[in-house]
């Protein structure tokens, strides 16, 4: 039974590590292959496994109640948050990329060693919100350091579906406080980074949210707001609006 119940565990953190090429150009692409990397650094399972259990829910947890949430409600803040996040780098499909998440914080390194090129944080499980009375999502973000300007993604889910659809958006943040409105009707619908069409956003059941820095944007494109090295971004507030 306990063998049954760690089997279980490892082919969700499979299945979950193959659900973050959501972000990633498929193989198929047409991405110019004169700027991937050459550089390989050795690739650390450690972290693999660390980073990945993080989301893989306990078989103790009991699913999260459905939330109504109307306009100006705050969903998180960083000096109570009302869930976690936590970091989802491209470790988990052989990258060298790392990050951290503490107090609202975000911090990292981005390489594109072992063709990889992004860090990212998402929700461990789990919440379940209604916004079908609300418009969007409103971000307070704080950017510490870095180029005057970068490009970051985040990504909304509305099926707790390993593989599921990611409903992603990009701005462009200054080095500075900044509040950024992601309109649910402007959300770009993709699958293993490639764009889909013929679906809509279900608002009344948004179960995940995750943000990212990629050295991609959609199907194969490179973003054209971003450098490697470090990121220091901290999350003051997430509400609706
Ligand atoms: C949207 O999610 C709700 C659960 O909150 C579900 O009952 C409903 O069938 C979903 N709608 C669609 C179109 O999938």
């Amino acid at each position: 039974m306990r063998t049954f119940t760690i089997m279980k565990r490892f082919l969700l953190i499979l299945f979950l590590a193959s659900s973050t090429w959501a972000f990633l150009p498929n193989k198929k692409s047409t991405a110019p292959t004169a700027l991937a990397s050459k550089e390989r650094k050795p690739w650390d399972v450690f972290r693999f496994v660390s980073q990945s259990s993080k989301f893989v829910p306990s078989p103790f947890s009991s699913k999260a109640l459905k939330q109504r949430v109307k306009p100006n409600d705050v969903l998180w803040k960083a000096s109570s948050p009302s869930f976690k996040f936590a970091p989802l780098d491209d470790v988990v499909m052989g990258g060298a990329s790392s990050s951290t998440f503490a107090n609202g914080v975000w911090q990292g390194t981005v390489t594109d060693a072992n063709n990889g090129g992004f860090i990212g944080i998402r929700n461990t499980p789990n919440f379940d919100w209604d916004l079908s009375a609300c418009r969007g999502l409103e971000l307070t973000l704080r950017r510490r350091k870095g180029p005057s300007v970068s490009r970051f993604k985040v990504g909304i889910r509305d099926s707790t579906d390993f593989n599921g659809l990611v409903w992603a958006a990009s701005f462009d943040l200054p080095t500075a406080t900044k509040k950024i409105r992601i309109p649910f009707d402007k959300l770009t619908p993709t699958k293993f980074a490639t764009v889909v069409s013929g679906v809509e956003l279900n608002r009344s059941n948004v179960v995940g949210l995750q943000l990212i820095y990629s050295k991609f944007e959609y199907g194969g494109e490179l973003n054209p707001k971003f450098t490697l090295g470090d990121v220091d971004l901290e999350i003051l507030e997430i509400r609706a609006y």
